[in-house]
């Protein structure tokens, strides 16, 4: 969701303002997704490596994501959506932490959709915490080295129980994927845009559906391949 600091700065607005309407389009882009029948969607919120920000954009950065968990557990629950998040969160602020503890324990049984919350996240820090969890399980005797495949690794990533990733949107042109989701990307389609992420809004999001619609998934094989396959 890059972007907000550059929509603000560019109308002579403070970044946490761009923040702040990043949040709204936090809210509609989930809203329409749901519409849409996405099974999961992921919102990469903040960064291990966005700690290293000034300290008030850092602290009003948290404070959104509070005032957001607050204000969101009823539309959540009305949509039928399940919050969970990827991501160390014990650095996060008691409040938030709680906030986040409280919306997930109440949308548990809900099945329209997953909202993955990518919070204090970085890939290489999730990889690596898989590794130590399956070196330890070897260590202990309950694993065998050869019995570690991709399903192996997988199963221990934050996203678990997640769908394959199919796409990755990535707003603001910068190309690149910052530390996220480098394991489940594999395979998955980019979709990059110079449109910020204040300014993605339902119309936004159809073009970037439509752009992945129009791809060959070929998964390594040939485009002959896919289109005899049933
Ligand atoms: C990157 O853009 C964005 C972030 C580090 C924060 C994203 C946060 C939100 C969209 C709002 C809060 C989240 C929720 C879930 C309510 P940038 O600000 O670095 O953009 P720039 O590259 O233009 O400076």
């Amino acid at each position: 969701m890059d972007g907000n600091g550059r929509w603000a700065q560019g109308r002579g607005l403070g970044r946490l303002r761009g923040h702040e309407s990043g949040a709204r389009s936090v809210e509609s882009i989930t809203r329409y997704a749901r519409k849409l029948g996405v099974e999961a969607l992921t919102l990469y919120a903040f960064s291990t490596e966005n700690w290293g920000r000034p300290t008030d954009e850092v602290s009003g950065l948290m404070k959104l994501l509070g005032t957001y968990l607050r204000s969101q557990r009823q539309e959540l629950l009305d949509n039928d959506i399940r919050l969970i998040h990827s991501g160390d969160v014990s650095q996060l602020p008691e409040d938030v932490r709680t906030q986040l503890r409280r919306v997930e324990l109440a949308t548990d049984h809900c099945e329209g959709m997953v909202l993955n919350l990518a919070l204090s996240y970085g890939s290489r820090q999730e990889i690596l915490a898989a590794v130590r969890e399956i070196a330890e399980e070897v260590q202990g005797g309950r694993l065998q080295p050869e019995d570690i495949d991709e399903a192996c690794i997988t199963s221990r990533l934050d996203t678990a129980e997640l769908p394959e990733l199919d796409l990755v949107i990535r707003t603001s042109g910068e190309m690149r994927l910052s530390n996220f989701l480098l394991w489940q990307v594999a395979y998955s389609e980019l979709y990059i845009t110079d449109v910020s992420w204040p300014e993605f809004d339902e119309r936004q999001f159809d073009k970037a559906m439509a752009a992945y619609r129009s791809r060959q998934r070929r998964f390594g094989k040939t485009g002959a391949q896919i289109e005899a396959s049933p």
